[in-house]
């Protein structure tokens, strides 16, 4: 038995890495997820603060990952720093996004655009964040605002990511902590119905005003495994915690695959139950079950569900302190990938999570980097891992040991 093998992806394939604003940036002051941060809640061990300083670091992050060999980089846009309070825009902070997509061009990424990650501006959460009666409108109108950030040299925009995360926590807000004892608590019903009414009109508003944009959303794919006998009730918990998400899609560009891990459904009684990784499996240190695996599955999904949107992996990575292992998890889910396409999906493309160790919504401690970064000095250290994506990406394949994949 051969004991390496070669895959290869075809040349137009996006090879990238992802970020997001508040995570990366530091001092996103004017946001909900800093006020809540900086007061006592259950969920944050620490506050992001500096983070990693990209918000004057990011030439060098993005010199560092081109140099690398990767060809794309996917970041988000902070609505809270372009309209800190309701209706006043900040034509800085515009500026300041503008030249981030030029700055990745001359670079030589192509950049992909996050309009909304997690967090929202302080103003409109204090109105009830989505659920305010006018956030659609809100967020339309930044959208607008922010056209000029896109408006030339931009291909790929995601309007709002993992919109069933944010309607999860958005029950988490409603009723606490109190849920997650129960498995994956089920996004909020009201405002998972406003995040796609808000997906599909900015959708439709870009489509109007920029019409070489290619709009999607991403969506937290949880590659939901069923056990046999337990497969309907298994759909029935998968709907309101994805498969609506990805309905929502029909329509779109393109949609994102965002996976980490698997769920392993049981069922009593007829409702669906989680099923805990046998004792022994070796988990990340977000406490995930590792399972390189989950990006085949999840993209299956992804194509079965939409029927057939183009898809692009806008999240795939590992927490872990090991870098080996972040590149064997690697290569596992590139082969899974590899075998979805040969299948016949289209898959347009793969941005590893993360370009840096970054603020992990409460803590710093999983680090998801290709990139580590000294919190005091914010020097960057590129890991191993960062130069063998690169070197993927700039030959479109890589080799895999068998023992790798598995
Ligand atoms: C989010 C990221 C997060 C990552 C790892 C995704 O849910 O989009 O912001 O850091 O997963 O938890």
């Amino acid at each position: 038995m051969k004991n390496s093998s070669s895959i290869s992806f075809p040349s137009s394939f996006l090879w990238g890495a992802a970020t997001s604003a508040h995570q990366i940036e530091g001092n996103n002051v004017a946001s909900d997820w800093w006020a809540m941060e900086n007061s006592a809640h259950w969920a944050v061990k620490e506050p992001s603060g500096d983070a990693m300083d990209s918000w004057h670091r990011w030439p060098e992050d993005m010199a560092l990952a081109a140099r690398a060999g990767l060809k794309d980089y996917r970041f988000s846009i902070e609505w809270a720093r372009i309209e800190p309070e309701e209706g006043r825009y900040s034509l800085a902070a515009i500026a300041h996004y503008r030249a981030m997509v030029e700055g990745a061009i001359s670079a030589g990424l192509r950049p992909m655009v996050t309009l909304h990650h997690f967090t929202l501006p302080q103003w409109l959460a204090r109105q009830g964040g989505w659920l305010a009666p006018n956030a659609i409108d809100r967020f339309l109108a930044y959208v607008r605002v922010a056209g000029p950030i896109i408006a030339n040299g931009v291909e790929y925009v995601c309007t709002i990511n993992e919109p069933n995360i944010v309607a999860l926590f958005g029950r988490l807000a409603k009723e606490g902590p109190s849920i997650i004892s129960k498995g994956m608590p089920e996004p909020d019903f009201e405002m998972s119905n406003v995040l796609i009414e808000a997906h599909q009109r900015v959708r439709e508003m870009l489509r109007y005003d920029h019409p070489n944009l290619k709009t999607g959303w991403s969506v937290a794919a949880q590659c939901f495994q069923a056990l046999p006998g337990a497969e309907e009730a298994a759909a029935a918990y998968a709907r309101s915690r994805e498969t609506v998400f990805f309905e929502a899609a029909r329509e779109d560009d393109w949609v994102g695959v965002q996976s980490y891990t698997r769920t392993v459904l049981d069922q009593k009684d007829g409702v669906a139950v989680t099923v805990r990784p046998e004792k022994g499996t070796s988990r990340t240190l977000t406490g995930w079950e590792y399972y390189p695996l989950a990006l085949g599955g999840a993209v299956r999904d992804a194509h079965r569900i939409t029927n057939g949107t183009p898809i692009i992996v806008t999240e795939n990575g590992i927490a872990t302190a090991d870098d080996a292992q972040r590149i064997a998890y690697t290569t596992g889910a590139l082969t899974a990938l590899r075998a979805a396409m040969d299948d016949g999906i289209e898959v347009r493309g793969y941005y590893h999570w993360s370009l840096l160790d970054n603020y992990e919504w409460g803590k710093f401690e999983p680090t998801f980097g290709l990139i580590a970064v000294d919190r005091e000095t914010f020097v960057r250290t590129p890991k191993p891992s960062l130069a063998w994506l690169g070197n993927i990406a700039a030959t479109d394949g890589l080799t895999v040991r068998q023992t790798e994949a598995a």
